[in-house]
């Protein structure tokens, strides 16, 4: 019996053409680095969400993820300081007549400190309690400097309709007032590379868009979205958010984890020049790809139409307008409507409380 099991991996001067190289013995995957100081061998897997080590940099004497950076010291294999106690496998590795050898048998032991979950990957459980209502301004205005926004009026109007007639609890979140990252493309490195919570989230404490995840995934039972037509589509913002999403639906593809049970989604779009129904298309396809259910009639809308350059009477002609509000009352019945055919109400029983026989009785005379 021997202690030592040694491969050969090559010509050492192959592993010289780069700081690292990707190699494997069987399905043994290796990470191989060259300096001035000499060779390393340490596992080619991170501990974190099994990242290519061997697809890495240097930084230093320490080699990084590509997936989401974490660092282990090329040779000894020991976390980077700060995090010593996550150490991946380390080999000997010897060069001999020309040959870049390694043992496999000196492997060390791969070990992985606790790290506490991030809020986010907690269970969703819908908590008891009336029906939810999130509502998503996605306009954008000078901060410190607010304009009337008739997208934002309206859904203003709509959860105070829920609120005072519906009985249920809402909140709102304006996109403008967080601060958030655009997605950087951890899906396009591996689906694994983009994970839940985003990958974002989870390495930047100052990133904001954790309340809007919060709020969408483990609170809200009925989302509406409200946006301005920007060039026929829906706002930048709205659009730097839901790219953000991708670690929700790519739960689906690689987990098989449903993160948005039993939600619905509706919408309302207003805007100088016209589009409604590609920018209503493009929601509810997104939406609907993500798990969201809709009422029926799920969006409102206004334009006044291409020529219409005349904006303040754009605004004047929503603040004047009651269909609009009695609209965005009916869309918010429908929605929740619809929410409480989705929900296990045998706590509550909202259906027969007050603001669920209205909802029920708004939307069957509006359509749902
Ligand atoms: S840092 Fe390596 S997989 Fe995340």
């Amino acid at each position: 019996m021997t202690d030592t099991d040694w491969h050969d991996l090559g010509a050492a001067d192959d592993f010289r053409r780069a700081p690292v190289t990707e190699t494997s013995i069987g399905p043994l995957r290796l990470a191989i680095s060259w300096t001035t100081e000499g060779f390393g061998a340490v596992s080619g897997v991170c501990s974190h969400a099994g990242g290519p080590l061997g697809e890495g940099r240097l930084d230093g004497e320490y080699l990084v993820c590509p997936w989401h950076h974490w660092k282990y010291h090329r040779v000894t294999g020991g976390g980077e300081p700060g995090y010593e106690a996550d150490a991946i496998p380390r080999y000997d590795v010897r060069e001999s007549d020309g040959r870049l050898l390694v043992d496999i048998a000196s492997a060390t032991k791969r070990r992985k400190a606790k790290h506490a979950p991030h809020p986010l990957a907690r269970p969703v459980e819908r908590a008891p309690g009336p029906p939810r209502v999130l509502g998503i301004s996605t306009t954008n205005m000078e901060r410190g400097h607010s304009r009337y926004s008739t997208s934002e009026a309206l859904l203003e109007h709509a959860l105070n309709f829920a609120s005072q007639s519906l009985g249920t609890e809402q909140q709102i979140i304006r996109l403008r007032d967080l601060d958030f990252r655009a997605c950087e493309g951890f899906y396009s490195k591996s689906a694994q590379a983009c994970t839940w919570p985003c990958s974002i989230t989870q390495m930047d404490p100052h990133d904001q868009l954790d309340r809007v995840y919060e709020a969408l995934v483990h609170w809200a039972d009925v989302v509406m979205i409200a946006t301005p037509i920007r060039w026929g589509n829906a706002s930048s913002l709205y659009y730097r958010m839901i790219e953000r999403f991708n670690c929700i639906q790519n739960q689906v593809t690689i987990a098989n984890r449903v993160l948005l049970k039993n939600k619905v989604g509706a919408f309302i779009i207003t805007g100088g020049q016209d589009n409604v129904q590609q920018v209503a298309g493009h929601l509810l396809g997104f939406f609907g790809e993500i798990g969201f259910h809709f009422p029926q009639f799920p969006y409102i809308a206004h334009s006044r139409g291409w020529s219409a350059e005349d904006m303040e009477n754009n605004v004047r002609s929503v603040q004047a307008s009651t269909d609009l509000r009695e609209g965005a009352e009916q869309l918010m019945a429908r929605a929740v409507d619809a929410a409480l055919l989705h929900l296990d109400y045998s706590d509550a029983d909202h259906l027969r409380s007050r603001g669920g026989r209205k909802a029920h009785r708004l939307a069957q005379e509006n359509g749902g």
